[in-house]
C-alpha cells in the first residue's frame, strides 16, 4: 500500500486551518512564520515557496525574505537578531544549504531557540536527545506521523535507519527509539547493508543517492520510508529506494514525490503554531 504523504499532510494542515480563527480570537493575532532564503539554489527556491504557500493555506501570517547570493554573514546574522526581537514573528527559519562563505552553524545558533521551528538549534538537538520538550525537526517528526498513519504499532519493531545526517538520520532514530523500536543505524560505511535492511519492520532511507535500497533488500510487509529527493538527468525526481521493486515486497511504502516531502511542510506549520503558543503560555 502507498503511504500517501500528501493526504496525511492535508489532514494535518486542515486541522491547523480550523484552529486559526480561535487562536486569533484568543491571542489577538495569528501565528507568523518567517522564511529566509539566501541565493538562487533552485531546489531551495521550490521548498521555500511551498512552505510559504502552506502557511497561506493554513491561514497563518508569513514572511519570505529573499537575499542575494553575495549577502554577507554579518548582514544575515544582524537580520536574524532583528527578527529574534520582532514580537510579530513566531517561527524563523533559514533555508539550507547556505552559500559557502556563510557559516551554517553560526546561523543556526543565531536563531533564538524559542523561534527555531526547524529544531536545528543545538539546544533543541540536546533537548531531543535527553527527552525534554523541544521543537522536533520537521522531516523526522513527519516520518513518525506517516508511520503512525498506518496504524501499525512501533513498539518492539526493528527499525533500520540508513543515513546519519543531523537533519534526518540521527533525529529519526531517536524518535523511533523513544517509541520503543529497536533501532539499527546504517550508513555509507556499513558492510553488507542488505543483511540489516532485511531485518527492518520499519525501514527509513535518508542517504541522498538513488537505488540505495532495492526490493531484494526489503523484508516482506515492511514499512518503507523513502526520504531521498534525487534529481535525474531527465529532470524527474527519484527517491533513495527503487520504488518499483520495493513496492512488490513492502507492506507500506512512500512515493517520491508525495511521501515525506509534504509531511515536512505540514510539521513546519505545526511547529510554528507550537512556538506561537509556547511564547504565549510562558508570558
Ligand atoms: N534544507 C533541506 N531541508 C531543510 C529543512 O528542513 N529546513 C531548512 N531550513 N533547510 C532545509
Amino acid at each position: 500500500m502507498i503511504l500517501d504523504g500528501k493526504a496525511v499532510s492535508a489532514t494535518v494542515k486542515d486541522a491547523l486551518r480550523e484552529r486559526m480563527p480561535e487562536l486569533e480570537a484568543k491571542y489577538g493575532r495569528r501565528p507568523c512564520l518567517c522564511v529566509i532564503i539566501v541565493g538562487q539554489n533552485p531546489a531551495s527556491q521550490v521548498y521555500v515557496r511551498n512552505k510559504v504557500r502552506a502557511a497561506q493555506y493554513v491561514g497563518m501570517e508569513s514572511r519570505l525574505i529573499e537575499l542575494p547570493e553575495q549577502t554577507g554573514e554579518a548582514e544575515l546574522l544582524a537580520l536574524i537578531a532583528e527578527l529574534n526581537a520582532d514580537e510579530s514573528v513566531d517561527g524563523l527559519l533559514v533555508q539550507l544549504p547556505l552559500p559557502r562563505h556563510i557559516d551554517e552553524e553560526k546561523v543556526i545558533e543565531a536563531i533564538t531557540v524559542e523561534k527555531d521551528v526547524d529544531g536545528f538549534h543545538i539546544l533543541n538537538v540536546g533537548s531531543l536527545q535527553v527527552g525534554r520538550p523541544c521543537s522536533v525537526p520537521c522531516t523526522p517528526k513527519g516520518i513518525l506521523r506517516l508511520i503512525d498513519s498506518t496504524g501499525v504499532p512501533i513498539e518492539g519493531k526493528t527499525a533500520v535507519v540508513v543515513g546519519r545526517s543531523n537533519i534526518v538520520g540521527k533525529p529519526v532514530a531517536k524518535l523511533l527509539l523513544d517509541r520503543n523500536a529497536t533501532v539499527i543505524m546504517a550508513h555509507s560505511r556499513t558492510r553488507d547493508l542488505k543483511s540489516f535492511t532485511l531485518q527492518a519492520d520499519i525501514l527509513v532511507v535518508a542517504v541522498g543517492k538513488e537505488n540505495v535500497v532495492t526490493g531484494d533488500m526489503v523484508k516482506p510487509g515492511a514499512i518503507v520510508i523513502d526520504v531521498g529527493v534525487n534529481r535525474r538527468a531527465d529532470g524527474s525526481l527519484a527517491g533513495d529506494v527503487d520504488f518499483e521493486s520495493a513496492a512488490q515486497v513492502a507492506g507500506w511504502i512512500t512515493p517520491v514525490p508525495g511521501g515525506v516531502g509534504p509531511m515536512t511542510i505540514a510539521m513546519l506549520m505545526e511547529n510554528t503554531v507550537d512556538c506561537f503558543l509556547a511564547a504565549r503560555l510562558s508570558a
